[in-house]
């Protein structure tokens, strides 16, 4: 998936040179992929796989996704890619916990000092409010299925329709909700430091 993300990006890129920061994130997307990642968790304790994916089948279909070839791939590829949750039932609630998952696409091996990046995706389940929250790592989002919408600081919320590019800042606080359908988006992280997390703004988490 590694290959097709980037591909999927450097077509946006293109298609919309006056993006700068996706221009920046993209020149330092890793020359080499990194080793692959140990097997987790142990083999005779099979992954469950998270709730969240039901929703794929689904987008998989989608009519007005975007990058179609890229959202049947990673459909087909969701069960080898592994998915995680930033958060603990006691931080989002099991309504939450059951509507939401990420999966690295591309991480670096190991801190270096330098700036790096990481790509994946978020799922989201319809009817689905994700808390404002923020990070370090700079980001930008791609929808690829779903209209959400989504909220960066103190502005209204926007709606954003698959193909758009969502650009967050240093820290700035952005959260999203989905309406009837599931959100499907594509990631990069950029930063020194791509081991930290997410952490939700409790003023806003409620
Ligand atoms: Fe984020």
């Amino acid at each position: 998936m590694r290959n097709e993300a980037h591909r999927l990006w450097t077509a946006v890129s293109a298609a919309e040179p006056e993006t700068r920061a996706l221009a920046r994130f993209l020149a330092d997307w890793p020359a080499a992929a990194p080793p692959a990642p140990q097997p987790r968790p142990a083999p005779c304790e099979p992954a469950a796989p998270l709730p969240v994916l039901r929703w794929l089948p689904r987008m998989a279909l989608d009519a007005d996704r975007f990058g179609g070839v890229f959202v049947e791939t990673l459909c087909r590829a969701a069960g080898s890619l592994d998915w995680r949750q930033t958060y603990s039932l006691a931080d989002a609630g099991e309504s939450f916990l059951r509507n939401y998952g990420w999966a690295e696409l591309v991480r670096p091996a190991a801190a270096t000092g330098f700036v790096q990046i990481s790509c994946g995706v978020l799922v989201l389940g319809p009817n689905t409010f994700y808390p404002a929250h923020r990070h370090e790592a700079e980001e930008i989002y791609l929808p690829l299925a779903g209209t959400a919408e989504w909220q960066q600081g103190d502005a209204g919320w926007r709606r954003r329709s698959p193909g758009t590019l969502i650009h967050h800042s240093s820290e700035e606080p952005h959260a999203m909700r989905t309406g009837e359908h599931p959100l499907l988006a594509m990631y990069l992280w950029r930063s020194v430091d791509l081991r930290q997390r997410a952490r939700l703004d409790r003023r806003s988490a409620g």
